[in-house]
């Protein structure tokens, strides 16, 4: 099936769906919240124009399918997320939904040989920008969002997850109770198709990769430092509990750790998104009595998660020490990182060459729901398009000419599975 003449169509839903979430700088869709939601009605509307069937699941992601096909039936899956970081960019995550219903729409529009019938997911909730918490709505699914998940607050509304949740109609009681809200045999094979958001492909002049993996990360929203908020200029240094400088040597400490651990070629990242002092209380004369930041380590390996946290640990209590100050902790909260299915990479891979695309294999760096696909033992696999600038910020810029690639790509594999 040649998905070509699709592509004033791709076109037309990345627009629409960027301009009913245009926020000014980029594109804000709230996890659970309005952005996603306008998003959602949107690719309702549309597939039931395109006469597709369209449910909600328990979580309240929407899943797309053939009319003729039963929905119970064992079938390959594809998606990805509807939601953005705020000020995120446009194709994080809905790159994977389009390219789905592209499938589908070819596939209802011309007379097809694919052995299994195709669903496609537009998950709810990938982006832990909201509520400090990632994979809400495929979580949801495999019974891994409980109740102290439930009650974290966003950022912005200070809304409780399960309100958001129940506002746009998921089942908030069976999500609590940890059920599996569906049925593993139906899914054959989860691909997920989504932009690289890091800069290898673009500088390796690669439109398409193969994912081998992807990380897992562990974090902290917040961790707080307490010290002893005094006068900036009458403490002198050996008798103060400074705050912000225990932050500072920490992060230091890390960074030296992290710098080793890659020369033993360790996979590893680290970062310190958010470090903040009270504005109520902070000034420039005012040694800072309590400073809040969050962490997060990220890396292929499980065991070097643990280590490093572990050692992360160990550098607190040791500051904890020298400083006189004290370290809090919210919950620890662990993704597990995941391997992609070797057979569907063999069959990515082949369909890359078969549409002329210089492709590698490569890790993901960032999350995807596709892991909890993996964990939870059902075949996956990811293809990645190239994207210019980055993700997580407004200006991700992917080619169409990539993107159609990547579809043809993977409407290929589908014709293939069996
Ligand atoms: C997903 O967007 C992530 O943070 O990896
Ligand atoms: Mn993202
Ligand atoms: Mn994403």
């Amino acid at each position: 099936m040649d998905l070509t003449s699709l592509r004033p169509l791709a076109e037309k839903l990345f627009a629409d769906i960027r301009a009913l979430s245009f926020d000014g700088v980029g594109v804000t869709r709230a996890s659970y919240g309005a952005g996603e939601t306008a998003a959602a009605d949107y690719l309702r509307a549309f597939a039931l124009s395109e006469g597709l069937r369209v449910a909600d699941d328990r979580a309240a992601n929407l899943v797309f399918g053939q009319p003729d096909a039963d929905p119970a039936a064992p079938a390959a899956w594809t998606g990805s997320h509807i939601d953005s970081v705020p000020q995120g960019g446009n194709f994080d995550g809905l790159a994977g939904v389009v390219a789905g219903l592209l499938c589908l729409v070819a596939r209802r529009r011309e007379p097809h040989g694919a052995r299994l019938p195709l669903e496609v997911v537009a998950f709810r909730g990938e982006e832990s920008a909201w509520f400090g918490k990632a994979y809400m709505g495929s979580g949801a699914l495999f019974g891994k969002i409980g109740e102290s998940d439930l009650a974290l607050k966003q950022r912005s509304t200070g809304q409780t997850m399960a309100e958001c949740m129940r506002e746009a109609g998921a089942d908030v009681d069976a999500i609590r109770g940890r059920q599996w809200l569906f049925d593993p045999a139906r899914v054959k094979a989860y691909l997920e198709l989504h932009i690289e958001q890091g800069p290898v492909m673009v500088a390796r002049q690669l439109p398409l990769a193969v994912v081998s993996g992807i990380r897992g990360n562990v974090r902290h929203n917040r961790i707080v430092c307490h010290g002893d908020a005094q006068h900036s200029g009458v403490v002198p240094r050996w008798l103060r509990h400074d705050a912000m400088f225990s932050v500072a040597d920490l992060i230091m400490r890390l960074d030296e750790h992290w710098r080793v651990l890659l020369e033993r070629g360790t996979d590893l990242v680290v970062t310190t998104g958010i470090v903040t002092t009270d504005p109520d209380e902070h000034s420039i004369s005012r040694i800072p009595g309590s400073v809040r930041f969050s962490f997060e380590a990220r890396s292929k390996s499980e065991d070097t998660l643990e280590a490093f946290y572990q050692l992360m640990r160990a550098e607190c209590k040791a500051i904890e020490r020298e400083r006189g100050v004290r370290f809090e902790f919210d919950r620890r909260l662990l993704s597990e990182p995941a391997t992609m299915d070797e057979r569907l990479c063999g069959l990515l891979a082949q369909a890359c060459r078969d549409v002329g695309a210089a492709f590698e294999t490569i890790p993901s760096g960032a999350g995807h729901d596709a892991s909890l696909f993996a964990n939870a033992g059902i075949p996956s696999g990811m293809l990645f398009v190239r994207n210019q600038n980055g993700s997580h910020n407004p200006h991700e810029a992917m080619e169409m000419d990539d993107f159609m690639l990547g579809v043809q790509a993977l409407s290929d594999v589908f014709e293939r599975l069996d």
